[in-house]
């Protein structure tokens, strides 16, 4: 079959929305700014003298805190962090904007004496980006600053991509209307699922992620079908059933969503093998697609549709109980997501 059928297939916009958005957002790349963070004022001065003197903007402050106000207010594409201060260490400091996910990606360069190889060794281990050593010699500042704006700006691209194919899996989303609000439920609900579970870091930021790529592909399922929800003709079944593959060839290209790619293609698996693209059977499924599933199935079951009434939470889990046992969900995590959920409620 061809796909999707000739006769719905429209000629390409000289320009699409998506690749102009993507192009408008990398052309309109601001200039690079540098915070410079050190409780020695001389030298938190001189250091800023340097940078501006080579057209970089950049804020110098003394304290943790006052570093943590200044991110705050906007994040710079470079911190130079020194490692000895009063109150929070540079270290401590260093560990928390790493650990944090809107500050993770923040080039930080750690400041340190001379013959500091133990403060090398616990830079790294805070997640220092790079070092500088003191007294500071003006060319290796320019080299180190030089090369770690440039990886930045390449982080920032493939950031803006992935924000831009986030913003695709609203916008499909929002042909239906019946699912308001569905991919951001989904997306906090997976990653909590996740947490709770005890993945990893990155596993819980591709659950996240996984909420609103998940249904990516319906971007190619014209609106009568994706509109229908169900009675679908065995020839428009088909169509939808291409929806994980066509998502998954989508994101491929970003490496940053490689554990995001399994959530679009399996999250229509059964564990008795029933489900599609690939027919796989219970534990053949990776973790994080059962994860997000489970999700998925109770806020669908939650919400009304057109075909459809909304059901209580009780009757959710009746039903998503006896579907695991009949062999489409994986009983264990059903079990696991419900007692997240009553846990949930306990402490609100
Ligand atoms: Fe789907």
């Amino acid at each position: 079959m061809t796909y999707p059928p000739p006769e719905r297939r429209k000629p390409p916009a000289p320009e699409s929305n998506a690749i102009g958005l993507l192009g408008d957002l990398l052309a309109r790349r601001r200039k690079q700014s540098i915070l410079v963070v050190d409780d020695n004022a001389v030298n938190a001065a001189l250091l800023r003298q340097l940078l501006e003197g080579r057209g970089y903007p950049t804020v110098a402050v003394q304290s943790a805190a006052a570093a943590e106000a200044e991110i705050e207010r906007g994040a710079p594409d470079l911190i130079l962090l020194d490692v000895v201060m009063p109150g929070k260490s540079g270290y401590d400091l260093c560990r928390e904007l790493k650990t944090d996910a809107k500050t993770r990606l923040i080039p930080i360069v750690m400041i340190t004496g001379l013959s500091a190889q133990e403060d090398r060794v616990k830079g790294i281990e805070a997640g220092a980006d790079d070092f500088l050593t003191k007294p500071i010699c003006p060319e290796e500042l320019f080299a180190r600053v030089a090369s770690l704006l440039k990886l930045k700006e390449f982080t920032d691209e493939l950031e803006t991509a992935d924000a831009v194919l986030c913003t695709l899996g609203r916008s499909v989303e929002a042909r239906d209307p019946y699912t308001e609000g569905h991919c951001e439920r989904l997306a906090r609900d997976a990653a909590e699922l996740g947490h709770y579970l005890g993945v990893d870091d990155e596993s819980v930021r591709a659950l996240e992620r996984g909420g609103y790529l998940h249904d990516l592909g319906k971007i190619v399922v014209p609106d009568e079908i994706l509109k229908k929800g169900s009675d679908l003709t065995p020839a428009e079944w088909e169509i939808m059933k291409k929806h994980p593959v066509t998502g998954e060839t989508i994101c491929r290209p970003l490496k940053s969503l490689r554990l995001v790619l399994p959530i679009i293609r399996h999250h229509h698996e059964h564990s008795d093998g029933s489900g599609y693209p690939d027919g796989l059977r219970a534990r053949e499924i990776p973790l994080l697609p059962r994860i997000l599933q489970v999700v998925d199935i109770y806020d669908a079951l939650r919400t009304a549709r057109p075909y459809k009434p909304a059901l209580s939470h009780e009757q959710s889990a009746l039903t998503m109980r006896a579907e695991a046992q009949s062999g489409l969900w994986d009983a264990e995590l059903v079990a696991e997501f419900f007692a997240m959920l009553a846990k949930r409620r306990q402490v609100a």
